[in-house]
């Protein structure tokens, strides 16, 4: 099926569906309906059957779906079927977080290399990767099969990085950088913005 025609709307639902199927799963649920399954999630359950039928369907009406079957679909329609390595720049106060969170690693997301200009930072150990200076990059994502690189530095900084990156083949950028990064369209970007999270909360309290 070419996933390119199912719209982001849809797309963007996908990991919240895998979430509670994770969750249904590790509790040790085997089947569940539309019907409960749209009462967990607060979303109606012809909204759940349009986005599965999206992607063929995946189960039986009246029987429900079988758990493990959809969170494995999902998975694979995410790409979480397979490992990704990645590697961080900027090894400051977010880009340690990220080094120091151990769930990526479930969904397959490997944290190969970290990088940073600052010279006090090379040899920091962050869950046993070491620090390393920018100038071992491109080499390292060449040897190490690196296929996504998370920008944790400076907006002024990340447009050129980004262009290295770019020369470097690197295949998506997970940009937490404030700034729109100009790239080919054969690279994937998202862009993550914390802020923009906290300003709709805020105009949720506006709007009470
Ligand atoms: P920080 O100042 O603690 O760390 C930044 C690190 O980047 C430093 O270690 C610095 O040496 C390094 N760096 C700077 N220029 C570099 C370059 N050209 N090449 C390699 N390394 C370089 O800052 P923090 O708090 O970690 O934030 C990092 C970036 O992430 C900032 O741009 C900040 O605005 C952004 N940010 C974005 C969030 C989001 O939701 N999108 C949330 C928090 C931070």
């Amino acid at each position: 099926m070419d996933n390119r025609a199912i719209s982001q709307a849809v797309i963007a639902r996908l990991p919240r569906y895998y979430r509670y199927l994770g969750d249904l799963k590790d509790s040790g649920i085997e089947r569940i309906s539309s019907q409960d399954l749209s009462k967990m999630m607060k979303v109606t359950a012809s909204q759940i059957r349009q986005d599965f039928n999206n992607f063929g369907g995946f189960g039986q009406q009246g029987y429900g779906y079988n758990v493990e079957y959809l969170y494995d679909e999902i998975a694979k329609i995410l790409g979480l079927n397979v490992r990704h390595n990645l590697v961080i720049i900027g090894a400051g106060n977010l880009g340690q977080a990220l080094a120091n969170y151990m769930n990526f690693e479930r969904r397959g997301f490997i944290v190969r290399g970290i990088f940073d200009k600052n010279p006090a930072l090379y040899g920091k150990q962050l869950r046993k990767v070491s620090v390393q200076p920018m100038e071992n990059l491109r080499r390292f994502v060449a040897d190490n099969d690196i296929d996504i690189a998370v920008l944790a530095i400076p907006k002024e900084a990340a447009v050129q990085t980004a262009e290295t990156l770019v020369s470097c083949n690197i295949k998506a950028i997970w940009n937490f950088a404030h700034v729109d990064l100009n790239v080919p369209d054969n690279i994937v970007v998202e862009n993550v913005h914390l802020s923009d999270s906290l300003m709709r909360l805020s105009y949720g309290i506006a709007n009470m």
